[in-house]
C-alpha cells in the first residue's frame, strides 16, 4: 500500500504510475477539503477488487459489495466527502492549481533559504538540511540541539510544535530523524513571503533560545 497522504494537489498527477495494490491520499491536506476526507485508489489491474475491504464499524451497508458498503454508515457525516471536489474546483477557479503549485514550490525554496540562514546565524552552525524530501511544497531546516539523544528529541518534538503554535502563532511540524532535529516548513496559497520573513526574524531566535535553555 502506498501512503500518499500529502500527494493530492501538491502533485499534478498524484497517483501516476501506480504499481501497488492500494493507494491512499488525503484531501484535507493540500486540496484544502474538510477534515476526514481521503481517496482510496485500487489500480484496475492490481488483482485487488476491494471485496476484502470493510468499514471499521459495520452498519446498514454490511451486506453490500465494495465500495457501496462504505456508503451507508448510519451516523457518518458525509458533508466532508461531498465538499471535497468543490474545494479542488474552487482553487482551480480562483487561481488555477498549476499556478498554486508553482507558487508553493517557489515559496518553499524561499522559506528554506530564509529560515536556514536565520537558524545558522543564531545557532552558530550550518542549519541547511542534508536530507531532501521529494515534496514540492515542503522543506526541512535543521535546528541546533546540543547533545540531546534521539529519545530526548522524540519527546521534545510535540512539545515544541505546540509551543510554536501557541506562543509564536505559526504552524510548523517539528521532527527528529537520525539524531537530528528538523523544522518542516510547508507553503500553500495562503502563506506569504512576509509571514516567512517574520518567522525567520522573530521566531527562529526564540526557538533556538528554547533549545539552549
Ligand atoms: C505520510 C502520512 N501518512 C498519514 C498521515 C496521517 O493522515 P490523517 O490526517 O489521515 O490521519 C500523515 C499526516 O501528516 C502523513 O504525513
Amino acid at each position: 500500500m502506498v501512503d500518499g497522504a500529502h500527494a493530492p494537489a501538491q502533485l499534478a498527477d498524484p497517483v501516476g504510475g501506480l504499481q501497488s495494490d492500494w493507494w491512499v491520499g488525503n484531501f484535507h491536506k493540500f486540496p484544502c477539503a474538510p477534515r476526514g476526507t481521503a481517496l482510496l485508489v485500487i489500480p484496475p489491474e492490481g488483482g485487488q477488487d476491494g471485496q476484502d475491504l470493510w468499514p471499521l464499524i459495520d452498519s446498514w451497508g454490511f451486506a453490500d459489495p465494495f465500495p457501496e458498503r462504505f456508503d451507508e454508515q448510519g451516523t457518518q457525516d458525509l458533508c466532508g466527502p461531498i465538499a471535497a471536489p468543490e474545494s479542488l474546483r474552487e482553487i482551480e477557479r480562483l487561481w488555477g492549481w498549476d499556478v498554486v503549485r508553482r507558487y508553493m514550490s517557489d515559496l518553499a525554496d524561499y522559506a528554506e533559504r530564509r529560515v536556514s540562514e536565520a537558524a545558522s546565524e543564531v545557532g552558530g552552525e550550518d542549519c541547511s538540511s542534508p536530507v531532501r524530501i521529494p515534496s514540492p511544497a515542503m522543506r526541512l531546516v535543521k535546528l541546533p540541539h546540543g547533545n540531546r539523544t534521539p529519545q530526548e528529541l522524540d519527546a521534545l518534538c510535540p512539545v515544541f510544535r505546540d509551543r510554536i503554535l501557541n506562543e509564536l502563532h505559526a504552524e510548523v511540524a517539528v521532527t527528529q530523524f537520525d539524531g537530528e532535529l528538523y523544522l518542516r516548513l510547508t507553503a500553500h496559497a495562503y502563506v506569504t513571503a512576509d509571514a516567512i520573513d517574520r518567522f525567520a526574524e522573530q521566531s527562529i531566535p526564540t526557538i533556538v533560545g528554547w533549545l539552549r535553555g
